[in-house]
Order: C-alpha cells, then structure tokens, then sequence
C-alpha cells in the first residue's frame, strides 16, 4: 500500500500551442486522477510544466525569425493559460527554463558523472559546413529506412514512428541550409543504457506485468532487441549546460533534463519535495502519449536507478494517439483544434470536450476525434442522459415541493434496490479508476444518471401525483438523492458542471466516501434550476467541419514552403554573378546517382559543373538547354571532379529540382539580375 502519489503529466514543447491530442492523450486522464484521489482525501500531487529545451524549441524559433527563449515565454503562456481554462487541476505548472531546474538537472549530471556512470566518448556526427554546426536530432532530416518517409528526423520518423538514429536516415539534409552534411568527431557523454537491461527485464517485464499492454509490449520489444549508450548531451547553444570541464558548446540532452523538470517543480511546489520523490511509501504515475513511452519506462528509471535515492514509477499509463477527423493530428499542416481557438468558439463548454475525449479516449488503440461523435456525445449523453435527468428532478421538485426534498413514505424495494446500486456503481468507478481505465469509468459514472432515468420513467411521478401524492414524496425523494450523488460520482470528470449542479441544489463539495449517502435530506432546500448542458446545433457542427475543409484545401493546394531567408543588402546581391548558359554537353558521374557532369557555354568559356540533378533529369534530354548559372561562386571538387559553378534550381517541398530558364531563348552571357 501507498501513502502518497505523485502524478505528473508529459512536459509539454513550448514550441506551440496545444491541441486536442495533448488534453485526451494525457492531460484529462491525468486530471481525473488527480481530482478522483484528492477526493479520497488523499495526499497526491499533480506536476505539470513546459518543456522548453531542445531542438523542436530553436527551430522554431529560426522559423519565426526570434529568439528560443521569445519562442518559449510565448507559448508557455498559451499553453499554460488554456490548461487552466480547461481546469486541469496541476498543484504546479513549470517551466523546464526556471532556475531551480536548470540547478537540479546540472546537479543530476554532476552526480552521475562524479559517480562514473557515463561512458565519454568521441564519435563522428553530422555536422553542416555551410553553417558551421554539428545537427543534432531534428535538424537533420532524410529519407527514413523503414517507410520511405522523405521527411524524416535525425530522432524518429514521425510518419512510421520509429525512433532512429542520424545515420540511419538515406540521404540526409541539414534543416538549416539543405546541404549535405559531413561527419566530424564530437566529444559527448552516454548513458550505458545496455548495462541496466538485466535489471530493467527483471523490474518491467516480471515486476510490472499489471502495465498496460501497449506499455508492456512496447518496452518488451526494446528490451528484446537489445539497447545501446545514448548519448545525454549535445553540440547546440540552447539548453542546460554541460556542468563538467571541456564540455564548452555542449548542453543536456532535452530528454535528459525534461524528465527532470518533474522533480525541479516538485521542489518549487514544497521544500517537503522529498517526501515524494525519495520515499517508497509514495507511488509515482507518469502520464505520457506513447511516443514517450521509452524515455519513462527505460531512460528515465535508468537515470533514476543510476542516482540512486529517487523512486522508480510504480505505473506509467501511457495512451495512443488521438486523430483527427480520420488524420493524424500534425502542428506543421494546422490539422488539430486548438484548444485556445475551442475555449474562443465553445465558451462554457470546456466540459463537454473532456467529456467527448473520455469516452472515446485511445486508451488501447488509435482513436478519432469527429465533430459528429462531439455533437451526438453532447446531445444523446450529457443533455438527454444527464442533464435530462437532473432537470427533471429538480423541476418537479420545485413544482409539487416548492424546491424542497419531500419526506419519504415507505421505501419499495424498487426504491431500496436503486439506493443501493449507487454504492455498486461507486465501487464500479473505483474499480476503473484504479486501474486507469478511465473511459469505462466514466460510463459507471454516468449510468448512475441513466439508472435515475429509468428510475423516473418507471415510477412516472408526474402521473402517479393524480393518485398517489404520498408515493411521489418517496419518488423524489429518492430521485434526489441519485442527483446529489451524482455531484460526487461524475465530479473528477466533469468539475465545472458539478459545481454548477452544487449550486443549483445547494450542496457543499463532498467527499467520495459520501457516494450511497443521503446528501439531500428531507427539509433541504434547493436553489433554482437550470439547464446543465445545452443542445449543439447542426450549424455550429458544420462550420467547424467547413474550417477543416479549408485547412486541407490549403494543404493540398500550397505545400510547404521554405521560411523566409534573412534580408540580404542590394550590394550583396549584385555580387553574385549569375550568366545565361546553354548545357552542350551531359554525362552521369560514376558511382553516384545523383550527379551530373555538364558542359556548359557560358558566354564567357565552356566550364565544368558538376549537379545534383540526376534524380529529375536524364543527360541526354538536357543537352541545349538554356540555364541560369551563378559564374562566380568559388570553384569546389566534388568527386574529383571541379565545379566552376552552380546551376540555380527551383525546389519545392518534394525536393524535386527543376530548371530555371529565361522565356525565350537568349543570348549564352546574358546576365540576369
Ligand atoms: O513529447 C513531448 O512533447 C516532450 N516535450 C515530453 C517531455 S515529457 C518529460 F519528460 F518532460
Ligand atoms: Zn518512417
């Protein structure tokens, strides 16, 4: 048994804003969990926070034209700023660029590089010439080995999902000049993961079996297939510093002091912070989406059990991914709601969107969010299953009562049976919530709200009150008591709704043992009713289906286009010396299929270029063609061969290159400018 619990929830990139997967994936489980414990009374903390290092945060931040840290000050705020709207009830919410976590993750390397547990090693990574700067993870992109996916990260592809390494990619690009790269040694520092793998088999695979199975199975197939040093640093000026001698330019790894960003918030939120994180009398709870599955369950306890005084996660519920009207939910193709843009358009309603992701949360597979199942949730669930059934409590309490519980007569068994299943359902909820299954937790809940529409649709007190008044006492009696209960049973799902029902009955929060209580005793006045949930109409559902429509018109009819290049002086510009040529002559380059020796007439001389063409064009549909080519840029060898020139190219988002050509054909020499 436990005494305490810690939750914490991934840290989110302050890179953008955040969107319904980030709130269904981790966030609304991580807060029902959260609100469900504090009811019980118990002693848990709930740590969230931005995640504000590492590569997702700089290039960004070159995309943008600004700083990293303008980057992270904006989006910490909006990311932060729509949780609260959402009421996800963090004890704190952080930021992985507060002092006290930049102490504590250079603390933690300290004391695992004091205690020798990191392997130092120099080895050869990509670096890019042109910028003078080694690429690490997403700055280097390329073809990835197992899909084809062109767009690859040095890290993982987020097209087949699999995680990877640089040198794995076919055909690397750098992200910052599209050059290919070069390798070059770096010093760096790894953690020895392939050490601990006896101990994570024993600990995962034979003291965790309860796990989820996609958990489970996902470490399985790590641990079977061996792991490898990973490096926890990088060459890059953003981030914590290395905090160890020659390690200038160098900074942590973003994995590694992310999850480090737990414990620095804890610390921020008490100076007991201990008593959570070095006590195995407290259980620790990850919340993640299942592309961090491999940083909580291996990495991070490796670092953990390497330090030496932390505890270990006891459970780490991770969830599959949401999608979005059948697509995969994507930043970079505005393909995702919002959450500030729905807190805009759906005031009032933060509710029923944690709803809709609840009970249809990717707990066991991929899910998809569609407006339709988010209309008919809200109007076939919460206003015809449990807004219905309050509001006919309520109103016909005010109409025979005037807005007080009437005494019971003699309770049937009818009425003790369905007194008694709101303990069952209690237990039902428990059950679940315990066991992270939250969507099927919510149902129980909510069949609580469906046993009293049946209750009233049996008893029919609205006739009976002709023949029987006293029955119809017992009738709303009993009524009553299931919508009080209900205030408690739905409440770590749906808080704001359940504090408005509070007041509309006038009840104090309770606790959850009151769940199969009497709250509303007989004498117990009510306050006014009102609707609890309203009806969503066609029209608002289509217009957020036409704001897709228009967002995957966009796509489809602009690709991606490279950012914007810093401004360049006139001087600058006319420097460069670019000539009309006509290619006289075309022939591949032995042993690569990318490039192309050309002859070129330039109006000045015939010249050698050499180009990476040979993908898009074949040598002998090229002779007599009419180029434009940049005469002065410094002459370089590329396989043996000198370049005395460059071709200029059109590229678009699928890399393919095309020439670019004057309208009619002119004089070889003319200049373009
Ligand atoms: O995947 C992500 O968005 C990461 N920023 C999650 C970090 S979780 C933790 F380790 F901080
Ligand atoms: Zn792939």
């Amino acid at each position: 048994m436990y005494k305490r619990t810690l939750i914490t929830s991934a840290l989110p990139y302050a890179n953008g804003p955040v969107h319904i997967g980030h709130l269904a994936g981790v966030y609304v489980p991580a807060d029902i969990f959260a609100r469900y414990l504090r009811l019980k009374n118990e002693d848990v903390i709930f740590i969230g926070g931005s995640d504000e290092h590492g590569v997702p945060i700089t290039i960004r931040a070159e995309k943008e034209g600004v700083t990293p840290q303008d980057v992270v000050d904006k989006y910490h705020h909006i990311i932060k700023e729509s949780f609260r709207r959402f009421g996800i009830s963090f004890d704190i919410y952080s930021r992985t660029t507060a002092p006290e976590h930049h102490r504590t993750a250079s603390e933690f390397f300290r004391t695992l590089y004091d205690k020798g547990v990191f392997v130092e090693k120099t080895a050869e990574q990509y670096y890019d010439e042109q910028n003078g700067r080694f690429l690490a993870d997403r700055y280097i992109v390329g073809t990835c080995p197992k899909c084809g996916f062109d767009q690859a990260y040095g890290d993982q592809c987020e097209k087949c999902g699999t995680s990877l390494s640089p040198t794995e990619l076919i055909n690397p690009r750098s992200k910052l000049s599209g050059a290919t790269p070069v390798m070059k040694p770096t010093k760096h520092w790894y953690l020895p993961l392939e050490k601990y793998e006896n101990w994570l088999k024993q600990w995962i695979l034979e003291e965790h079996k309860e796990w989820k199975t996609n958990v489970y199975g996902q470490c399985k197939s790590w641990l079977d297939n061996g792991l490898q040093p990973r490096a926890v640093t990088r060459d890059l000026d953003w981030g914590i510093p290395v905090p160890v001698d020659g390690a200038d330019g160098k900074v942590l790894y973003v994995w590694f002091d992310a999850p480090i960003g737990y414990i620095s918030a804890t610390k921020e939120l008490t100076p007991d912070w201990e008593k959570y994180w070095k006590d195995p009398d407290c259980r620790m709870v990850h919340f993640i989406g299942k592309d961090n599955i491999v940083f909580h369950c291996i990495i991070f306890p490796v670092m953990l059990k390497a330090e030496g005084t932390y505890i270990l996660p006891d459970n780490v519920p991770a969830n599959e991914f949401l999608n979005l009207e059948g697509d995969k939910i994507s930043t970079s193709h505005n393909w995702a709601i919002w959450l500030h843009e729905y807190l805009e358009e759906f005031p009032g309603k933060e509710d029923v969107l944690k709803y809709v992701l609840t009970a249809n949360a990717p707990e066991t597979k991929d899910n998809d969010f569609t407006w339709k199942d988010f209309q008919a949730r809200n109007n076939n669930e919460l206003v015809a299953i449990l807004g219905n059934f309050v509001n006919r409590a309520l109103v016909l309490t005010h109409k025979y009562y005037d807005g007080i519980t009437p005494e019971p007569q003699q309770l049937t068994d009818i009425d003790r049976n369905t007194l008694q299943e709101i303990a069952v359902l209690k237990g039902e909820v428990e059950r679940s919530i315990d066991s992270y299954r939250f969507r099927e937790a919510l149902k129980s809940a909510m069949d609580m709200a469906r046993l009293g529409n049946k209750y009233l649709a049996d008893e029919e007190p609205w006739k009976v009150i002709k023949t029987d008044p006293a029955r119809v006492q017992t009738v709303l009696y009993v009524s009553l008591q299931i919508v009080g209960n209900l205030t408690v049973i739905i409440e770590p799902f749906l808080p704001f709704s359940m504090e408005k029902l509070r007041r509309m009955i006038n009840l104090e929060k309770q606790e959850w043992t009151t769940i199969g209580s009497i709250l509303l005793p007989a004498g117990h006045r009510l306050n006014q009713p009102e609707l609890l949930f309203e009806k969503i109409e066609d029209d608002v559902i289509e217009r957020q289906i036409s704001k897709l429509k228009a967002t995957k018109a966009d796509n489809t009819a602009a690709p991606d286009v490279a950012p914007a290049k810093a401004p360049v002086s006139f001087d600058d510009f006319d420097r460069l010396d670019i000539r009309v040529g006509t290619i006289v002559a075309a022939e591949a380059v032995p042993k690569t299929d990318k490039l192309l020796k050309l002859t070129v007439d330039t109006g000045l001389d015939r010249r050698t270029v050499v180009s990476g063409i040979a993908k898009w064009h074949s040598p002998d549909a090229i002779v007599g063609k009419q180029v434009a080519l940049l005469v002065n840029l410094e002459p370089r060898k590329l396989r043996g061969i000198e370049s005395q020139g460059m071709l200029l190219m059109a590229e678009d988002a699928s890399g393919a290159l095309r020439f670019v050509i004057p309208d009619t054909a002119v004089t070889n020499g003319a200049t373009v400018k």
